[in-house]
């Protein structure tokens, strides 16, 4: 009955990861959920407010297919004031969520088979939406030694004729990677000469913590030109339920993704749109009270990862997660598919704690561990992963 592009999509891990928290806790299981990619905040007081006025105020009606101009306005002025870019107004395309303007990005850019390079590990969703955004994903394996950061010879191996985005997640999800401004320049430089667009996914740009973030459009005017700038409230603003995301882009791609998207949601909810409007303004306090804690916490944790027992991870400066090598314990798995599923399934079933295997991320020999969530309970959560490697290795 369903399509053959449909039946070409993986189900997303998490997704069933949460189904299967969500059951043990029914079954009154106590479990430590280190699986979830959402802050433990709330959305701040400014965007509550200001959402409630909306409503208050009858701004309920369809709006501007590209958002609310006072919204694009205070995007433009954060994209100005905090990366150093400016925009237009009409250059910003809102969307319902970050996911909503990357695969907005895609339908507008992509023909059928041209080809996407997406530097693994990646943010699990990214092949599955190229593939039904009917592109291909071209996956391309980086090296640890580099936090796993895409260098311009992977990429320069990795692109044909067809190929048409290179999809950069900078702070990176699964790893907290980040790159700096010499790492992204020779990146922007080839994909300049060779025609290609950028789709950089800033989601997790203001939880950064060991160096300014450098924004890929605000390099050089070129580097604008070619990029499409991906960012949005759930992560940063605590504001996933909201569904607000945004591109920015030159004007013809952002006419491209307004048309199209004027065709499927017309616009986000302007409800939504609202509280993006008052956490922008006057929320910086409270998201800047947010990065603090994950800061704290980051720095609490790194002294406990050094001392599980062979297991490395890649050096944490950004986003809210850490990705754990765990090679060293696969040789106990032989017998499995998949070592990183078999070992989140046994470290939730036996040790009661959820976390993603790698496998999610295209890297089978990781798992991954998000702290947006109470310090005390990732510090547990640790020590059981190091009970579970104690037991493996008897
Ligand atoms: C790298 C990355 N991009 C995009 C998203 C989607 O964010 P949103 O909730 O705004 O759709 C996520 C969410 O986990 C993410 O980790």
């Amino acid at each position: 009955m369903v399509s053959k592009k449909i039946k070409s999509i993986t189900p997303s891990f998490t997704i069933n990861i949460s189904a299967k928290v969500a059951k043990l806790k029914s079954e009154g299981k106590e479990i430590i959920d280190l699986s979830i990619g959402e802050p433990d905040f709330m959305t701040p007081n400014a965007g509550k407010i200001t959402a409630k006025e909306a409503i208050d105020h009858n701004k309920t009606k369809y709006d501007m297919v590209p958002g609310l101009i006072p919204l694009r306005d205070s995007i433009v002025k954060k994209l100005e004031l905090e990366n150093h870019v400016k925009y237009s107004t009409s250059e910003i395309v809102v969307s319902s969520g970050a996911k909503n303007a990357i695969t907005n990005a895609l339908t507008a850019i992509l023909d059928p088979y041209d080809e996407v390079v997406i530097p693994a590990p990646y943010w699990t969703s990214y092949p599955e939406m190229v593939k039904l955004c009917y592109g291909v994903p071209i996956i391309v394996q980086t090296d640890k030694s580099n936090d796993f950061k895409l260098t311009v010879k992977q990429l320069s191996e990795a692109i044909t004729d067809r190929t048409k985005i290179v999809l950069i997640n900078n702070p990176s999800n699964p790893t907290g990677a980040v790159y700096s401004k010499e790492e992204l320049e020779p990146l922007i430089e080839f994909c300049i000469n060779h025609n290609l667009i950028i789709l950089a996914d800033e989601i997790y740009e203001r939880i950064c913590y060991d160096h300014p973030f450098v924004s890929i459009p605000s390099i050089s005017e070129r580097a604008k030109e070619i990029t499409i700038l991906v960012n949005g409230f759930s992560k940063s603003a605590a504001m996933t339920g909201w569904r607000l995301g945004y591109t920015a882009s030159n004007i013809e791609i952002s006419k491209a993704i307004s048309t199209l998207q004027g065709h499927l949601i017309s616009h986000p909810s302007t409800i939504a749109q609202w509280a993006g409007y008052g956490a922008l303004k006057e929320g910086s306090e409270d998201m800047k009270h947010m990065v603090s804690i994950y800061k704290n916490r980051r720095d609490t944790i790194l002294p406990i990862l050094n001392q599980l027992e062979n297991v490395g991870y890649v050096n944490p400066q950004g986003a809210f997660y850490l990705f754990l090598d765990l090679s060293a314990y696969k040789k106990f798995y032989n017998n499995h598919d998949s070592f990183s599923i078999a070992f989140c399934n046994q470290l939730l079933d036996e040790h009661q704690v959820a976390v993603v295997p790698g496998i999610a991320f295209g890297n089978d020999d990781y798992i991954r561990i998000s702290y947006a969530t109470k310090i005390e309970l990732v510090i547990e959560g640790l020590h059981r992963i190091q009970e579970l490697l104690s037991f493996i290795k008897k």
